[in-house]
């Protein structure tokens, strides 16, 4: 059922509250069967309809009517914080809220709180579970939030699934969400799709009068992730959760005082607003670590594209039906291609401390690689013991002696069960073995068997690695997790995610389309950042191993080296090969000088699906770096640098795509220029189809 707007100056209890710059107006009313709803606006435009507000209890149901208002609190809050690395050196956080007190007045008067907050860039919002005898131990059986726009806005949005996000983004009405849109993408391991018209958040909207709206979520903890049902004909939205191994019915176990995430609607009446919002940031708890002087934002390369390229593999040799506990691994036969060997390892390790990059993470370095994948298959991985050819201790004298530090791998295959019983290990492990950082990862399906990524269970155990890791002073980087939501505002050790469609599908798949990289900020980067692992030089990969013949990158060269400032992460891998590298020193200068850490972000020009172009300048100096990314289409990309400092001269290192650079038919074509250039300056850059273009602007005489 809609709700009209008139129905709610007929309804009790209607309150609105302004953001700070009085534009946004967040609407709250009961409808006449005692039904929360809200409403918003921006300005004279409605960003969302009246649309209803309710839990669904499991073994209590009509938690979404009967309500009569109890109270009504208004506060207001405006403070500024320090994030511990991040886009911008400082961040404002002021809001208006309304908190909403309801009493059922039907069955045993139970009680529930709406807290709304309304910031100039959008609105948060969540339920609250107060105290009370009538509500102790709870099941939430699914949550109905509506978002009912009010036309037939464009979206950018991939599926609804439990399992997986490495989707390929759609552009449709919202009206034409559903089965004969969903692009096929048969290469994802584990799906679990949701039956009929629903897409996951982030989901980017666009309206025909100018209006961007952001629709997705902020500090998921103890709750399963949201999902959006999709009723195409009256373009609304209805949140839906992941179920629990405990049925479709059993979605959250909840005990009050208890609170869901907050829903977030990021609102701005031009694109790059949307991708300067800290709203979901905000809505985080503040940082919980009592000392955070150990973590550092950084570069890293890795034993790991090698064997997405068929040139090596994790696995040391062929055998196959191993069982973990009962396997001699110093026994079995080497296959010759165990990428993760000493001396290779090494040869990584130089190349990091020669080229200033502050890491290198190994892959298949420990026993269980052989049939890791696909048999859902409980006791796959130890996580502390190497295989014969990968010696622990002497790679930790090697990396410490040339000052650089090494990232474990932690592939769990989604057993997280057993997960769970070695992490203390596999932590003290990694500390007694000098290793910084971990990246983790959820590949297949989950155990305990009949959970999903995106439930719960999965979510409170993102959260237990967190914590854990940062207990020991370690870094974690997490791939095939639920998508993000801005904790690592409260976990700064969270450096990043991947819970999205990674570079690595250009290997081995159809790849992603050129516009995919202009989508993913509006998307799944607006709750944190990416483990997407740019930097792939050799573009077409047949040139590593015959059997990738047709495969490729589906950018040019240089949009690669864009993607470093257009993709916002503190950790950033250098994901080509050194051989490569080597081969292309003068490009690979940029992710040498690239940084990782900032202070401030300007973003000069963005449109989801066509471009992008982002200034940024670095952490404590005087110096901006600029990246800018097309589709499949060329363009022209004027960048005015008034961003730079007034009266100062910079030397501008201009990597272009160059002539006749196309993805497809020539994308290994760069020109690199250099200038002398003032706040005055104005620079031209040409895309190619598929292309992009990366500065450095660093002050004359500074290098
Ligand atoms: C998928 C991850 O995204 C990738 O980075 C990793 O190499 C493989 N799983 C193996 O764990
Ligand atoms: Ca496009």
């Amino acid at each position: 059922m809609v709700l009209t707007g008139a129905l709610l100056a007929f309804s009790t209890h209607a309150q609105t509250i302004h953001s700070p710059n009085g534009r946004l107006a967040l609407s709250f009313a009961l409808s006449p069967a005692g039904e929360p709803t809200y409403q918003l606006r921006y300005g004279p435009k409605t960003v969302l309809q009246p649309s209803r507000l309710g839990i669904l209890l499991k073994d209590a149901p009509g938690f979404a009517s009967g309500f009569r208002v109890e109270r009504l609190d208004s506060s207001q809050h405006d403070d500024i914080w320090t994030p511990v690395w991040g886009e911008v050196k400082s961040i404002r956080n002021h809001y208006r809220e309304l908190a909403v007190t309801l009493t059922q007045t039907t069955g045993p008067g139970r009680q529930l709180v709406l807290r709304f907050r309304v910031f100039d860039d959008g609105l948060g919002f969540r339920y609250e579970f107060p105290e009370q005898a009538k509500l102790t131990y709870f099941v939430v059986a699914d949550e109905h939030t509506e978002f009912n726009l009010p036309a037939d806005h464009t979206a950018f949005w991939i599926r609804g699934d439990y399992d997986t996000n490495e989707y390929i983004y759609s552009t449709t009405r919202l009206s034409e969400v559903g089965p004969a849109t969903y692009r096929p993408t048969p290469e994802i391991s584990t799906q679990t799709p949701i039956a009929g018209s629903a897409v996951q958040t982030p989901l980017m909207l666009r309206s025909a009068d100018g209006l961007y709206i952001n629709i997705h979520e902020a500090a998921l903890v103890n709750y399963p992730a949201l999902q959006l049902l999709v009723d195409g004909p009256r373009h609304g939205l209805t949140s839906t959760l992941a179920p629990s191994a405990a049925g479709p019915d059993s979605k959250a176990f909840l005990q009050a005082p208890a609170h869901t995430p907050w829903r977030t609607v990021v609102v701005a009446d031009n694109a790059p607003a949307i991708l300067a919002s800290k709203l979901i940031l905000n809505l985080n708890e503040p940082c919980k670590l009592p000392d955070v002087s150990w973590i550092k934002p950084q570069k890293f390369v890795g034993v790991w594209w090698e064997m997405h390229v068929n040139k090596g593999s994790w696995s040391y040799s062929d055998a196959t039906n191993l069982k973990l506990a009962d396997t001699d691994w110093s026994k079995l036969k080497p296959s010759g291609r165990h990428a993760a060997n000493t001396a290779n390892v090494k040869r990584y390790i130089d190349f990091a401390a020669k080229n200033g990059l502050q890491s290198v993470l190994v892959e298949g370095w420990n026993v269980g690689w052989e049939d890791w994948f696909g048999n859902w298959k409980e006791d796959v991985f130890d996580f502390v013991t190497p295989y014969p050819d990968f010696s622990v201790a002497e790679l930790q004298a090697y990396a410490a002696a040339r000052n650089v530090g090494l990232i474990m791998h932690h592939e769990t295959s989604g057993s997280v069960t057993n997960y769970e019983r070695r992490m203390p290990a596999a932590y003290d492990f990694m500390r007694a073995y000098g290793y910084a950082a971990v990246k983790t990862g959820y590949v297949g399906r989950i155990i305990p068997r009949g959970e999903h990524h995106d439930g719960q269970w999965l979510v409170n155990h993102f959260v237990r690695v967190a914590e854990q890791t940062a207990a020991r002073r370690l870094m974690v980087d997490m791939h095939e997790s639920v998508r993000p939501t801005g904790l690592h505002r409260t976990y700064p050790n969270w450096l990043a995610n991947e819970a999205a469609r990674g570079n690595e599908f250009n290997a081995w798949s159809q790849g992603n389309p050129p516009e995919h990289e202009t989508i993913l900020p509006f998307t799944r980067l607006m709750g944190g950042p990416m483990d997407y692992t740019p930097g792939i030089f050799q573009i077409q990969l047949d040139a590593y191993a015959p059997q990738n013949k047709g495969k490729q990158v589906h950018t040019t060269l240089a949009k690669q080296l864009a993607l470093y400032v257009t993709m916002y992460s503190p950790l950033q891998m250098a994901a080509d090969l050194p051989e490569t590298y080597e081969r292309f020193a003068d490009a690979f200068q940029f992710i040498r000088d690239v940084p990782v850490d900032w202070d401030d972000t300007r973003v000069l020009a963005a449109e989801p699906g066509d471009y992008l172009t982002i200034a940024r300048r670095a952490k404590g100096r005087d110096a901006w770096f600029v990246g800018s990314i097309t589709d499949e289409n060329a363009r022209q990309q004027p960048v005015k640098l008034d961003f730079l400092t007034p009266g100062r001269r910079y030397q501008a290192t201009i990597y272009a795509d160059g002539p006749g650079a196309d993805w497809q038919k020539n994308p290994m074509s760069y020109r690199i220029s250099r200038q002398v250039v003032t706040s005055r300056s104005v620079l031209n850059l040409r895309l190619a189809p598929g292309g992009g273009a990366a500065v450095s602007l660093e002050l004359v005489g500074a290098k």
